[in-house]
């Protein structure tokens, strides 16, 4: 048993990795201000995790959070492009300043290892597909500038601390409780939702932009891999995580469509600022140095993630009446 803090605790990811790490009987503290969190998502864990309402910027807060921990799973963020391009200053706090207030206290108290949410928005538009860790990066949007900067702490901490640290730079996650309510929200839960309540969901652009759609439990996996791997190979290190496959926004949503039974034509808007046109990751180092095998592919966790937003539809219907 492992003794591990989640930041973002009560968001799509970091929600599911205290289900899986409480699931394998380790004990999970964790942290979320809430911001776009749900405690819903937190449902079924009761007194099995020691949640704590707090910001990440909050010195003492993050103190206490980190102490007697081995591992830290950092998730929390105002994980949004459009937004940061909306309102630089209040994501750059949150995402950055944040995460320097946590390592302070991650170095302080002594933690083992910090797993860093970084992103795959590092490589901004660059041609050259697939992306692999080697190439320049090429942020776009604040958030993107503001996940690269925290990367580059987690390194400086590493170097200068002996804090270990692992960055993971996700490709899209997916999958159930991802939040589909608020503007910022992934294009899945988006499209599916939308759909089920008999709305035609709009694409922004043409639908050919593409991304490397992965699916949340490869994205839990890694994480639980990037603790436990030798330092020697992990440490100071960027990893990919995605699955080395992309698909359009078109095939999104043909997709969803098609498991749905919907047949709404799409609705085309103006491409979003900040956007990058295609996204698709090199996983080969986190694949050799990691152990990392996405276990589940597009198809099948479109229909898991789909048959989630149906049967949370279900169990609200049911709950009113
Ligand atoms: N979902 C993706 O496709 C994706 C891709 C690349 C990177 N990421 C990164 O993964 C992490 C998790 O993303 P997610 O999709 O679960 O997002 P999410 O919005 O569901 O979860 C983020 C959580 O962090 C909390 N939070 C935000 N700012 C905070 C602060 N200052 N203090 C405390 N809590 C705060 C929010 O309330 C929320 O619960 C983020 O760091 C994001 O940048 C996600």
């Amino acid at each position: 048993m492992s003794r591990y803090l989640i930041t973002g605790i009560a968001g799509f990811i970091g929600s599911t990795l205290a289900h899986t790490l409480v699931e394998q009987g380790h004990e999970v503290r964790g942290i979320d201000n809430l911001s776009t969190g749900n405690l819903d998502n937190l449902s079924g864990l009761g007194n099995r995790i020691d949640f704590r309402q707090v910001d990440l910027q909050d010195v003492a807060g993050m103190q206490s959070a980190c102490e007697g921990m081995e591992f830290i799973l950092h998730q929390a963020a105002l994980a949004s492009v459009p937004r940061s391009v909306k309102d630089p200053l209040s994501s750059h706090q949150s995402n950055l300043n944040g995460t320097l207030t946590l390592l302070i206290a991650a170095r302080d108290a002594g933690v083992r290892r910090i797993v860093y949410a970084a992103s795959s928005s590092a490589y901004g538009d660059q041609p050259t597909q697939p992306k692999h860790e080697e190439m320049p990066p090429l942020p776009l949007s604040p958030y993107a500038v503001q996940k690269l900067a925290c990367e580059y702490y987690l390194q400086a901490f590493y170097r200068s601390y002996g804090l270990e640290a692992v960055c993971l730079r996700y490709f899209n996650i997916y999958g159930p409780r991802q939040a589909a309510d608020s503007p910022y929200s992934g294009v899945i839960a988006k499209f599916t939702t939308s759909m089920m309540a008999g709305e035609t969901p709009t694409i922004f652009g043409d639908g050919m932009t593409s991304r490397d759609f992965t699916y949340i439990d490869n994205a839990v996996s890694a994480n639980l891999l990037a603790c436990q791997a030798p330092s020697s190979v992990a440490t100071g290190r960027v990893f990919n995580i995605g699955t080395g496959e992309s698909h359009t926004l078109n095939e999104v949503y043909a997709a969803i469509a098609s498991v749905l039974g919907f047949s709404g034509k799409p609705i085309y808007g103006f491409p979003r600022a900040g956007d990058i046109r295609h996204s698709l990751a090199d996983i080969s180092r986190a694949t050799k140095e990691l152990d990392y095998q996405p276990m589940v592919h597009f198809r099948n966790g479109l229909q898991k993630t789909v048959a989630w937003y149906v049967s949370e539809k279900e169990k609200k219907e049911a709950a009113a009446l």
